[in-house]
């Protein structure tokens, strides 16, 4: 009867100490489970470590529990019970009328019994790739590991896109990338990895696939007017702008397009191969321009003794945009942004050059950055302008914050990240980022080189000037 087969079940379990271990296992997991996954799905635990309890931990044992029981079973002594399942056993039954209903029963138990495992096994597989594919989890459960790429993240335009979207691709599970986070897991586990996360990471997603889902070159055109606010470090913080038309150009190829100006480069008919000595590819012996045609133009180096050096690579999106979400600011830039948004005042005299001088102190901790920095205000405007700092305290005490706040977004002692570990390409400081290529030192062959002219890429229309005329002329006051 239907109580005969539960007990024979129970019997098989019971003989193999593999199935009880196992069947105790899942079944105190299951519980657990079910109610952490319903918490989960319904959106009323929000908590990383919870999830990686019972996605990255609980799943995975509760499924170890199943196999060990069916295991146990399969392997245990004991035939005659375990008869209870094999084909003869069926053939009896079936042959003996009134039998029947017992086989139905025995059936549909099992049927029951794997259903509920299935739905179980793929509820938590689903909501478990899922969570290990989120934000939350990529971003807040290895906090510290994370904490300079999640903090700038989240300052950025970028700070809706998930991180899958532009390092793994959502939902496309593969092994790998599965895999390669269980080993960051253990580095993190075991205190292993290493300080700062170095840069650049070979396994981008390809561009197409991740940053051109939402911005398509090709639609790119004409030029745009960029207009960068800064503040000296006068007395009066004298406000200063930067104006330039930048050619961003297109990639071309829409309804005709030609392709030109910056985003040139990502034209469909171009391809710009390069290969860089050093792993930040901040060295690049030669430069490849192949054409539709399949004509090929080389730019090297030296004269192309070192022709054939490094690796080649073809040109895509973040060899210009390396940093388009973890958007590291020099001390100027992080200074002039809480400025111009009123975080520090603006009408305390010298606050950016003593800003400055606070912000690029070398501080072991952030606790230790907040202390000094409020301690190197205090202590510089008391001697400078102590009238000041006895009427004005509060305002001192406000900047100082403001002044700390641009230090922790962008510098993080506990990974190792400074003011000038990560450095964008996006530009020309220090001979960097373009100037890579475009030196004027990459020739052909007959001697031509990549334009290093400095209208090529922008016209400088205003370069850090009070009240520039082009912005006044724009904004229609005289
Ligand atoms: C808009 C695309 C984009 C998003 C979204 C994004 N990243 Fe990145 N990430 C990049 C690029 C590009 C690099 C730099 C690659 C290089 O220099 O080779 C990078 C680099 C990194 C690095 C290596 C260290 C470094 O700063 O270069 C880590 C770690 C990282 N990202 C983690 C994350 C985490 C965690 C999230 C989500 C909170 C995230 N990323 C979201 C594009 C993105
Ligand atoms: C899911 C969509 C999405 C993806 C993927 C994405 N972006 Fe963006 N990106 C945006 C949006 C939306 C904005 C505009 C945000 C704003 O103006 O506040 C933006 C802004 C930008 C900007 C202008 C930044 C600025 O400072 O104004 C650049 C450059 C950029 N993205 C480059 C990239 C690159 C490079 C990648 C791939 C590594 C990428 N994006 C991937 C949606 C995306
Ligand atoms: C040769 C370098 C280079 C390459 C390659 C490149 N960009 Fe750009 N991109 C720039 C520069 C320079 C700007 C101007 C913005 C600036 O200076 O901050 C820009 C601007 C942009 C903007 C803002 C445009 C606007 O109209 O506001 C987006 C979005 C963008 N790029 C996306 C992309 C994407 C997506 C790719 C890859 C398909 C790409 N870029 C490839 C250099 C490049
Ligand atoms: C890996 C090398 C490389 C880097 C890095 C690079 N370029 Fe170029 N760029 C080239 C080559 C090659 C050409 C084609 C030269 C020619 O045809 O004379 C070119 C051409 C251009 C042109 C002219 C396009 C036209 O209309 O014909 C512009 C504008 C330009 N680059 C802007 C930039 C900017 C801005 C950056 C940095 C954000 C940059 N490039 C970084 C290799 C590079
Ligand atoms: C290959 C393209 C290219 C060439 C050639 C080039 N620039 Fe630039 N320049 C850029 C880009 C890209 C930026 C950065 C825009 C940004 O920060 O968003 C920039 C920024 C600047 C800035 C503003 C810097 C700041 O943030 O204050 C100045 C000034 C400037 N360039 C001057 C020059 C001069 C002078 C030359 C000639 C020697 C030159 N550039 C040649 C691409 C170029």
């Amino acid at each position: 009867m239907f109580w005969g087969i539960i007990k024979a079940f129970v019997k098989g379990i019971l003989r193999s100490r593999l199935s009880v271990a196992g069947a105790v296992m899942a079944s105190v997991i299951l519980p657990v489970l079910a109610v952490f996954t319903i918490l989960d799905v319904q959106g009323i635990v929000r908590n990383p470590y919870f999830n990686f309890i019972n996605y990255v931990v609980l799943g995975p044992l509760f499924i170890v529990g199943l196999i060990m029981l069916v295991v146990g079973l399969l392997v245990g002594k004991g035939d005659e019970d375990l008869g209870a399942f094999t084909y003869e056993y069926l053939k009896e039954q079936f042959s003996k009328p009134g039998r029947f209903t017992r086989v139905r029963r025995l059936l549909f138990l099992i049927t029951v019994l794997t259903f509920a495992t299935i739905i179980v096994v793929g509820l938590v597989s689903y909501t478990g790739l899922r969570y290990t594919d989120s934000t939350s989890f990529c971003g807040q459960f290895c906090h510290q590991v994370m904490e300079p790429e999640y903090v700038t993240y989240r300052n950025s335009p970028h700070s809706q896109v998930p991180c899958v979207a532009c390092h793994f691709g959502e939902g496309s599970w593969s092994p790998g990338t599965k895999l390669s986070g269980i080993r960051q897991i253990f580095a993190v586990a075991f205190n292993t990895y290493s300080r700062p996360i170095p840069s650049p990471i070979s396994h981008l997603r390809p561009t197409r696939k991740s940053c051109e889902q939402c911005h398509l070159p090709e639609k790119f055109h004409g030029d745009k007017l960029y207009v960068k606010d800064r503040y000296l470090d006068d007395e009066h913080n004298t406000h200063v702008q930067t104006v330039m038309l930048m050619k961003v150009g297109s990639g071309g190829g829409y309804r005709g397009a030609q392709a030109h100006g910056i985003h040139w480069h990502v034209a469909t008919e171009n391809k710009v191969y390069y290969r860089a000595v050093d792993a930040q590819r901040n060295v690049i012996s030669e430069i490849r321009l192949r054409k539709q045609d399949g004509s090929e133009v080389v730019y090297a180096a030296g004269g192309g003794k070192f022709a054939g050096v490094g690796t080649l690579r073809l040109m895509d999106c973040t060899d210009c945009h390396n940093r388009p979400t973890h958007v590291f600011l020099s001390p100027a830039e992080a200074l002039d942004r809480k400025m111009f948004e009123g975080e520090i005042p603006l009408s305390l005299p010298y606050v950016k050059k003593v800003g400055l001088e606070a912000v690029t102190k070398e501080y072991a901790s952030v606790d230790e950055a907040r202390v000094g920095i409020g301690r190197y205000l205090r202590a510089w405007y008391a001697k400078n302008y102590p009238e000041l700092m006895e009427r004005r305290t509060s305002l001192i005490n406000r900047a100082a914050e403001g002044i700390f706040h641009a230090y922790s977004e962008n510098v993080f002692p506990a990974m190792n990240v400074g003011w000038s570990t990560y450095q964008s390409f996006l530009g020309h400081h220090d001979g960097g980022g373009c100037f890579r290529c475009h030196d004027g030192k990459h020739l052909t062959q007959d001697g031509t080189a990549i334009t290093n002219d400095c209208n090529a890429c922008h016209i400088v229309l205003a370069e850090n000037e009070p009240s520039p005329d082009v912005v006044r002329l724009l904004r229609g006051s005289e």
